[in-house]
């Protein structure tokens, strides 16, 4: 329950404090944004919001997504659904989920570093930075922060008849029904003993999957900010939506931005703890990367990226 403070309450504090009405009017500016203001507790004349926020016609989609969220697919009446994912055919599928990685032509990773650090300490020092030094960034530091981001750490037993022995693998950060809907992609500009270009992080294999990267990186992945093509290397996270939405409908998609922002937490922990600089980057060409990169944009979306350096 928000804390409701009484008219004199805020009287009094508006007295003391002559920037409060400033911040209080900026603060209650949502009431004119949303465009459901109709059908929810918000009421403020459409044509001011449409006017204001969007052309006619043309939603306010995350607004949209969150209002018709349901948990479930029996309220969604979704078609596959959550049972269906207790099938044994899916569960087989859980537990050969190395067979989506294209081992064909990959980078090998040196084994990650054990951090010593304490957890607080990373924790409290945790900053983003935005310049970079000139060293390259060590194949075994970027080994560290994939295996931390995405790593293999345990095995959950699936007895199945077909496979009696079958598991699904799991991964240092969770994810909705062990589906891990999130890959990373590694862009290397400065990275000792790894060739400059595109790779698939295979976390099942810990190896880099060559990518072919149709366009110039430092244009593709440029950012107002700071000097992305300056740093060891960008990290890109592709979210499969039909990955884990099959089963969890709208849900799916909430999931996936979930697990991204635990993964790059994760990064940035990692990365501080290693004495590197990383920054994320929300401002990026999305379809520009999709394209590059040869992702159709309909199933599977960049969500969201991080660039990591040497300090500078
Ligand atoms: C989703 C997201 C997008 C971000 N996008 C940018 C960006 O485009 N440029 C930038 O310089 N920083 C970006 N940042 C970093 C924030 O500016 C930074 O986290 C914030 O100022 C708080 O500082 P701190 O990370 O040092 O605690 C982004 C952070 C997040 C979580």
């Amino acid at each position: 329950m928000p804390y409701r403070r009484s008219k004199e309450e805020v009287e009094a504090a508006a007295g003391e404090v002559d920037y409060l009405r400033t911040v209080g009017s900026f603060a209650m500016q949502h009431t004119i944004v949303s465009i459901y203001s109709p059908s929810t507790v918000v009421k403020t004349p459409e044509t001011t919001i449409r006017g204001r926020w969007a052309t006619p016609g043309e939603d306010f989609s995350g607004e949209q997504l969150l209002l018709n969220y349901r948990p479930d697919n029996a309220r969604i009446s979704f078609q596959l659904g959550i049972g269906r994912f207790f099938e044994p055919d899916a569960v087989l599928t859980a537990c050969h989920a190395e067979l989506e990685e294209d081992l064909r032509a990959v980078a090998t990773l040196p084994k990650p570093k054990r951090i010593r650090t304490g957890l607080s300490a990373v924790v409290d020092n945790r900053r983003s930075t935005r310049d970079f030094g000139k060293d390259p960034v060590s194949l075994a530091d970027l080994a560290t922060v994939l295996h931390h981001a995405q790593g293999m750490t345990g095995e959950l037993p699936y007895g199945n008849p077909n496979d009696p022995h079958g598991v699904i693998r799991l991964r240092t950060v969770p994810s909705g029904g062990g589906l891990y809907p999130v890959t990373l992609f590694v862009q290397a500009f400065h990275v000792d003993g790894l060739a400059d270009g595109a790779y698939e992080y295979l976390p099942h294999a810990h190896a880099l999957g060559v990518v072919e990267f149709d366009g110039d990186p430092a244009s593709v992945l440029r950012s107002v900010d700071f000097d992305v093509a300056g740093s060891g290397f960008v990290l890109t996270y592709v979210y499969n939506l039909l990955h884990n939405s099959r089963k969890y409908g709208d849900a799916g998609v909430v999931f996936g931005l979930i697990e991204v922002g635990g993964i790059s937490q994760t990064v940035h922990l990692t990365r501080t703890a290693l004495a590197l600089a990383g920054v994320d980057q929300g401002g990026y060409d999305k379809q520009g990367i999709e394209r590059a990169l040869g992702l159709d944009g309909l199933s599977r979306h960049v969500v969201h990226m991080t660039v990591i350096g040497q300090e500078g």
